[in-house]
């Protein structure tokens, strides 16, 4: 192992930042996540020994001045993928440029930007569109900077396919939105593996790396999947885009909505990589056959448990 540094965390609590900050404190670096609720991420992430879980307002100058000191590097994963113009603003374009500021000031030169496949100040969705502008304010940085183009992420935890699986349990069949758009699904041990990389290698600032797997599938192919994996094998018939316009426009009135108009931009343009995984790391990204039959069907059995031990006994 290179010699151990110490890592700030923006937007680690979630599905990407726990396998990250596992992997960090595998190899013996310290990490701070800052959390806008630390009650609500206490859980898994407290159970690593050498990680300090913060609450903090990364959105105020003054409190992220405070977070800088005595880190080392400092790796951004704050996303959103629902929301209007201004809160992709705020979380992916405003926010990276106070990081950036912060980390010129602070004398904490390697920052390491999550961005996603796809990011393009002229893309068709404002997620894309945010992620560029972000991308774009972090290479005019006079920062060590490494970016990180990830497509679709895999993996425990995840809600992707662990949600269409879910999904897959409860319906008879699935009307499906955006089904012939095409991914590249990348494990998330590769993706929190190739940012401990950036932490490990100086030789990696400068570089975008496009963290891609070995193989490209429509979003009808993977849900499919997603239902045989979980033992609900239920057909999955694609929605022209009127439809999928009209079911996007109902479930935006959910508090949480699974589907946006903007998400169905996004899959305007195929999320895939034709150069493949970042050569720069050095390895193979693992197939998503290896990996996803190893959680989903665990993931489902434990939900169904949750669910009978919540049905009341019947005497
Ligand atoms: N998952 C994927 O398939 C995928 C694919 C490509 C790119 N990405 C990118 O990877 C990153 C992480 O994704 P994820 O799947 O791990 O997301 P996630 O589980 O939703 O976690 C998002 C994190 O961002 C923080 N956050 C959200 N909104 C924020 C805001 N307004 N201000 C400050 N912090 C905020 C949350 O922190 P707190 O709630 O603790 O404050 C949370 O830790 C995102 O940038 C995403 O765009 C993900």
């Amino acid at each position: 192992m290179s010699s151990a540094r110490n890592v700030l965390l923006i937007g680690g609590s979630g599905f990407i930042g726990r396998h990250l900050a596992a992997q960090l404190v595998e190899h013996g670096h310290t990490v701070t996540v800052a959390t806008r609720n630390r009650e609500a991420h206490r859980d898994a992430l407290l159970e690593l020994p050498g990680l300090a879980l913060i609450e903090a307002n990364v959105h105020d100058a003054g409190q992220l001045a405070e977070l800088l000191p005595r880190h080392d590097a400092v790796i951004n994963l704050v996303g959103i993928l629902q929301g209007k113009a201004a809160d992709f603003d705020r979380a992916h374009v405003r926010l990276t440029e106070r990081i950036v500021n912060a980390c010129a000031a602070g004398g904490v030169s390697r920052y390491l930007h999550m961005s996603a496949l796809g990011a393009d100040v002229n893309g068709p969705s404002m997620y894309q569109r945010s992620k560029g502008e972000a991308e774009a304010i972090v290479r005019a940085s006079s920062l060590a900077w490494t970016i990180y183009r990830p497509s679709v992420v895999f993996g425990q935890g995840d809600s992707f396919l662990s949600l269409f699986a879910r999904l897959l349990r409860t319906v008879p069949l699935l009307p499906l939105a955006g089904s012939t758009a095409r991914f590249q699904p990348i494990w998330v041990g590769d993706v929190a593996r190739a940012f401990v990389a950036g932490v490990e290698q100086p030789q990696l600032a400068g570089h975008t790396l496009h963290l891609v797997g070995p193989r490209v599938y429509t979003l009808a192919e993977l849900v499919r999947y997603a239902g045989r994996l979980a033992g609900h094998p239920r057909p999955v018939i694609g929605l022209p885009d009127w439809a999928a316009r009209l079911q996007a426009s109902a479930m935006q009135l959910l508090p949480n909505p699974p589907l946006s108009h903007d998400n169905l931009d996004s899959m305007k343009v195929d999320n895939v990589h034709a150069a493949g995984f970042a050569p720069e790391l050095g390895w193979q990204p693992a197939a998503l056959e290896a990996i996803a039959p190893g959680y989903l069907g665990s993931e489902q059995r434990l939900d169904a448990l949750r669910q009978q031990s919540h049905t009341p006994v019947q005497h």
